[in-house]
């Protein structure tokens, strides 16, 4: 190669190197040509926010959240219709097909499946779960024991098993949600049983199918790009967390809040809730044992991590 065709590519190089940096600082400066122009067409307030959903569509919802069919909707009608568009929709009877359903009321299979296998649970004073709270401890035990601590009378603490896989072979009565494995990549199965839980509103990075398969699940749901309303991270709690009960929220204390469009989804035993990343979510189970199963998956929407992490490191 002579020197001047390196120098050509030398060239390119800066050409490319150059273009790149400057998009990437238009981008991301709130006062340039582009975030101008994304306020001023679509309302929005900046471009990253642009690229994570349909702009037409952030800004219009629905009163109730969609249902979906499962032996209608195809990995395509998903994907335009809901996932592209951040909408979260409920699969009713979806979990019917797998044996979780039929078997996991039945406390004696349970045991004799997994009780003996040692499980670790979240132990806390109140009903309240939240993982970064004082006082949340994790007990070792094994599942049959936990099973019990729910009938034990004037129990001093709450139990809520979560985050983990399903214990032992009671995995193998759950299978991962079709629609999902075909259009995502899967990250973790994990499993929730506890009794009357209520958790803290928050968020997950993942994209999430939530089947319930004993008791029911409330999920009182904000659509991510209305974290201004949330008050994420105020009063000390992480920037995934908001102070706000969504489920009786206090508007004097949190007026903005009002501006949210909050829904509430009640998940029956056998019904599955796609929930896409970031969406805000407090969750409150039947006051009796609740058994549900997230399956957890990357989510597609990569400029949606960015501006998601972005925000928590304010640095938008
Ligand atoms: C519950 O599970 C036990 C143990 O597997 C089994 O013997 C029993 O028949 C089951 N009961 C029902 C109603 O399915
Ligand atoms: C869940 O929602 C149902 C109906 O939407 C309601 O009747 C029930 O009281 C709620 N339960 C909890 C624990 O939030």
């Amino acid at each position: 190669m002579g020197i001047l065709e390196i120098l050509k590519y030398y060239l390119y190089f800066l050409v490319v190197f150059f273009a790149v940096v400057g998009s990437y600082q238009e981008v991301m400066a709130k006062s340039s040509h582009i975030n101008t122009a994304i306020r001023h067409y679509f309302g929005l307030t900046f471009f990253v926010e642009y690229t994570v959903a349909d702009p037409n569509n952030l800004n219009s919802f629905e009163d109730e959240v969609a249902i979906c069919d499962y032996q209608v909707v195809t990995p395509k009608i998903f994907f335009q219709e809901y996932v592209s568009k951040y909408r979260p929709c409920l699969f009713k009877n979806y979990g019917r097909q797998w044996p979780a359903y039929e078997k996991w009321t039945n406390e004696s299979y349970l045991k004799e499946m997994a009780g003996e296998e040692i499980i670790y649970a979240e132990q806390q004073k109140d009903n309240r779960f939240a993982y970064f709270t004082e006082g949340a401890k994790r007990a070792y035990l094994t599942y049959g024991e936990f099973l019990d601590k729910f009938k034990e009378p004037n129990r001093k603490f709450h139990y809520y098993y979560s985050f983990e896989d399903p214990p032992g072979p009671l995995k193998n009565d759950i299978v991962n949600p079709p629609i999902m494995d075909s259009i995502f990549k899967y990250t973790q199965v994990t499993f929730w049983q506890g009794y009357g839980t209520l958790t803290k509103p928050h968020t997950d990075a993942m994209e999430n199918m939530m089947c319930v398969f004993e008791g029911y699940k409330n999920f009182s749901i904000v659509a991510p790009h209305e974290r201004k309303y949330v008050y994420a991270g105020y009063e000390g709690v992480p920037d995934n967390y908001s102070p706000v009960e969504f489920v009786n929220p206090d508007y004097d204390k949190w007026p903005d809040f009002k501006k949210a469009h909050l829904r509430t989804v009640h998940i029956a035993p056998g019904d599955c809730l796609y929930l896409p990343a970031y969406y805000w979510h407090q969750v409150g189970s039947s006051p009796g044992v609740s058994i549900g199963v997230a399956t957890w998956y990357k989510t597609h929407h990569q400029a949606a991590d960015f501006m998601q992490f972005a925000m928590q490191k304010h640095i938008v």
